[in-house]
């Protein structure tokens, strides 16, 4: 994925760069500008939005900026590119807790793509959906574009889909799935901020936040942090506080992390959507966000050490305790990451292949924890 951000990085800068010159050789390609649709009258397709100037390349139009996370959230093994557009004139006022808040109109994307083999992200690849979150006036809304076969146009879809896939995974072998395309309900569940007077659910963004942005890309001048680089493009409304005193999740899957970050890292993107204060997963009293999971200022049974589950009818693979320190075979953390039963497995949505690396990371991290008798 880091070559991708590479490419996609310098079609960026080259789109921001201050347009043309006199002396200009070349003319300058026709600039592609996005074209927000009326609030509440999202296009049915998503080229209608013109936001990228190669969209099969996913080459960004003018202003709309890719960035990546730290740690991604894993979907059976996609590849994805993400971008935010914020309308010209308008700023995000800087936050290293949080998500970031952005102003009305602005536009996150995220496109999911199958690798033919996930093991050469640059390979021949199709890309499968783009979804949006748009900031309209009343808040955000959530859509998806569903990409046709011939990846010439994406149709907006509200009901979820099954889109059959062949890949070959991290292992070499060939697997034969149905790509599930959530609907926009289920979007709810996990970017799902809390509800309104209404009792109407509230989303929001999950990605955009120092915690999961505070890292290194590939401009087009070789690495440069993504904060520093999305500060000098005018995005913040003030300068990000220095990285020395910034907070930021790490790479989970990086050996050469701590341990306990990886694993917190690892929940705040898989698990965190749903399980934090405010998420879908509230009423089971587990939270899985970065902070809420710092042994130095959370109490251990917050996320989960010899907790008992809350939740009415939870999966409990006949264990007692959501995390039993040392013993990964006796909680029922891993053995809802590996349920065969889909109504069992966590997450619930987003993924349907258990995700082995991070199964990996969690029983060593569970292993590693001090031993403590767990007793009702
Ligand atoms: C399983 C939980 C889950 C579901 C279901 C889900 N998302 Fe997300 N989404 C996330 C997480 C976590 C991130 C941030 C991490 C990342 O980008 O890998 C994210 C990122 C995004 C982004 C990039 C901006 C941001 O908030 O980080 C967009 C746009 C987005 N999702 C739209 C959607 C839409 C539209 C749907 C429904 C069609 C949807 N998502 C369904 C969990 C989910
Ligand atoms: C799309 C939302 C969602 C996501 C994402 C999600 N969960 Fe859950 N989780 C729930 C809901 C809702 C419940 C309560 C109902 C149930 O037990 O099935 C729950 C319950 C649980 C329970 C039982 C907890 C208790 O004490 O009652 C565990 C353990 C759990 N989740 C672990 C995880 C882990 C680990 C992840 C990330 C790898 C994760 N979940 C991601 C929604 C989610």
């Amino acid at each position: 994925m880091r070559w991708l951000i590479g490419t996609v990085m310098i079609a960026a800068a080259l789109a921001l760069a201050p347009a043309c010159s006199d002396d200009a050789v070349t003319p300058d390609p026709e600039p592609v500008l996005v074209t927000p649709p009326a609030f509440g009258e999202p296009y049915d397709k998503l080229s209608d939005w013109h936001l990228f100037a190669d969209p099969l390349l996913q080459l960004p139009a003018e202003r709309v900026v890719p960035y990546d996370v730290i740690a991604p959230l894993f979907s059976d093994y996609t590849s994805k590119w993400r971008f935010l557009f914020v309308p010209e004139g308008e700023t995000v006022p800087y936050a290293d807790e949080g998500t970031w808040e952005f102003p009305v109109g602005t536009v996150l994307v995220k496109t999911f793509a199958y690798a033919d083999d996930v093991r050469e992200p640059e390979g021949p690849r199709r890309i499968l959906e783009t979804r949006l979150l748009w900031r309209e006036p009343e808040g955000w809304t959530a859509h998806t574009y569903i990409w046709n076969e011939e990846q010439s146009e994406a149709i907006r879809e509200v009901g979820g889909r099954f889109v059959d896939v062949t890949f070959i995974d991290p292992l070499g072998a060939t697997v034969e799935t149905a790509y599930r395309v959530p609907n926009t309900n289920e979007c709810a569940d996990c970017h799902h901020q809390g509800e309104d007077e209404a009792g109407a659910i509230i989303v929001g963004p999950l990605g955009p936040k120092t915690l999961q942005l505070d890292r290194d890309a590939d401009f087009g001048a070789g690495p440069v942090n993504q904060l520093d680089q999305l500060s000098s493009l005018g995005l913040f409304d003030g300068d990000p506080t220095p990285s020395s005193e910034r907070e930021r999740l790490v790479d989970p899957y990086d050996p050469a992390e701590d341990l306990s970050l990886r694993a917190r890292s690892y929940f705040d993107a898989n698990c965190s959507g749903c399980h934090r204060q405010g998420g879908s997963a509230t009423d089971s009293d587990l939270e899985l966000d970065f902070d809420s999971t710092d042994p130095t200022t959370s109490d251990a049974v917050v996320w989960g050490v010899c907790k008992t589950p809350t939740s009415a009818g939870g999966a409990t693979c006949g264990n007692t305790y959501d995390i039993v320190p040392g013993e990964p075979d006796l909680s029922i953390v891993v053995c809802r990451m590996t349920a065969t039963e889909l109504d069992q497995r966590m997450p619930p949505l987003g993924s349907k292949i258990v995700h082995q690396e991070g199964l990996a990371l969690m029983r060593e991290w569970i292993e590693s924890l001090p031993p403590a008798s767990c007793t009702p």
